[in-house]
């Protein structure tokens, strides 16, 4: 799914250089991620990247005319006026070629000569063989590159086109697009520190069993994502989930609601804003059986005990951070969030209703109503995760700053 956080790219101005490389196919689906964006995109293909793809190809996703002649009526200075069109260069794939002429201020063709007449930013994405890409020269090119400012996007492992096994493959079109979209989005959380829980909690019964929830997480990340790009510091304070940790976020590991909140308390003292999207266990077994459970009568029971109410207690020291709660409800949702919001002493609560489709646990979209303290409720359509994190993040600056 196309995230619709796509909305930032519209009119952005975004170069997508080709280089030479087998990868070059992929750089025809960026551009068509780019153009649904509704980003402004335009496109410069090297001599090389012509055997791999065609200018007719780019020239009907983009709807736009290709730049790969340097010396083409009636533009006499082409790179200069694609220099000027350009907000954001990306080279996608970056050859080793590709890499030593920018490193090295060649200007032998279009896209080179673009860059030296070109002064924003450059994000740079290398494919190609393992053994070239830690060469010392290559290597020596990238960190020039880096100095100068020049982002780089790290190749995957993977099996590499010429058979070998290694580093060296180009990251896909959608992982770019979500790059390109955090060049564009503003840093108005840059200064502020946001500690982020989710996931599910896990109580144990036995070593083997648990009780738990069907909270994947999605939700929480989303959030962490958000806030980074945004240029918040985040701890994520997560219970076991199978995503990957985001990069550039603190990822604190927990499994129960009691190290949840142990954690919580440890990072509780240096955050500007808490968000609590884990969907905590309210009770959990009394006692922990050592080994396996065995079987045994037709009917058993387990008594359990009540969890810490975490976001309870921060409400009570909550002091100038903004605090976040969210409430998974089914029937009657606003109602149930409300008093939650009163009794957590919350700024703000997310509901979903978990009766809608798309919306809540294991989804990858949400549709949720944001409640704030003083009664101000605002109803957000279905989106996926992301999106809708930078929708509530919005709603938290906007609040911020209508208090003052
Ligand atoms: O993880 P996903 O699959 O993406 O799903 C997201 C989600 C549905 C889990 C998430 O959006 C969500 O709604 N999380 C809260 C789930 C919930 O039902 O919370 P609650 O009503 O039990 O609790 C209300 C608030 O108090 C929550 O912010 C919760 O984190 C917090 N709480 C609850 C119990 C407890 N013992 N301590 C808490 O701090």
């Amino acid at each position: 799914m196309l995230s619709q956080v796509a909305d930032g790219l519209r009119g952005k101005k975004v170069t997508v250089g080709v280089t030479g490389g087998i990868s070059a196919y992929k750089a025809v689906e960026l551009v068509s991620l780019l153009t649904r964006a509704e980003a402004e995109v335009r496109v410069a293909l090297t001599r090389a990247a012509k055997e791999f793809v065609t200018p007719l190809t780019f020239e009907v996703l983009s709807g736009r005319p290709v730049y790969h002649e340097l010396f083409a009526a009636p533009d006499p200075v082409p790179h200069i006026t694609l220099a000027r069109q350009t907000e954001l260069l990306v080279v996608y794939p970056a050859t080793a070629n590709f890499l030593a002429q920018a490193a090295w201020g060649l200007a032998s063709d279009l896209l080179t000569s673009t860059l030296l007449a070109y002064e924003g930013q450059v994000l740079v994405c290398p494919a190609m063989n393992q053994k070239m890409l830690s060469h010392p020269a290559v290597k020596d090119n990238i960190r020039r590159l880096r100095e100068r400012g020049y982002i780089f996007l790290p190749p995957e492992e993977g099996r590499l086109a010429c058979g070998e096994k290694g580093p060296g493959r180009l990251p896909s079109p959608e992982q770019v697009l979500e790059e390109i979209n955090r060049f564009f989005l503003p840093q108005d959380l840059k200064g502020l520190n946001f500690l982020i829980t989710a996931g599910p909690t896990w109580e144990s019964w036995d070593e083997v069993r648990i009780l738990t929830s069907r909270s994947s997480g999605k939700m929480g990340y989303a959030l962490a994502r958000a806030a980074r790009d945004r240029g918040a510091r985040v701890v994520l304070v997560s219970g076991p989930t199978a995503l990957p940790p985001p990069v550039g976020v603190e990822l604190v590991a927990v499994t129960s609601a009691l190290e949840m909140q142990a954690a919580v308390e440890r990072h509780f003292a240096d955050a500007d804003v808490v968000i609590m999207a884990a969907a905590v266990s309210d009770y959990r077994p009394k006692e922990r059986v050592a080994g396996k459970l065995k079987k045994g009568p037709e009917e058993i029971l387990l008594p359990l005990v009540r969890n810490p109410d975490i976001l309870e207690e921060l409400g009570r020291k909550k002091g100038r951070r903004l605090l976040v709660g969210f409430a998974a409800e089914a029937g009657e949702a606003l109602e149930k969030a409300r008093a939650k919001l009163k009794a957590k002493g919350l700024d703000l609560i997310v509901v979903n209703d978990i009766t809608q489709q798309g919306a809540g646990f294991g989804a990858d979209t949400n549709v949720v109503s944001v409640l704030f303290a003083n009664g101000r409720l605002v109803n957000m359509p279905q989106l996926d995760k992301l999106t809708c994190s930078h929708r509530l993040i919005d709603l938290l600056v906007e609040s911020v700053g209508r208090d003052g």
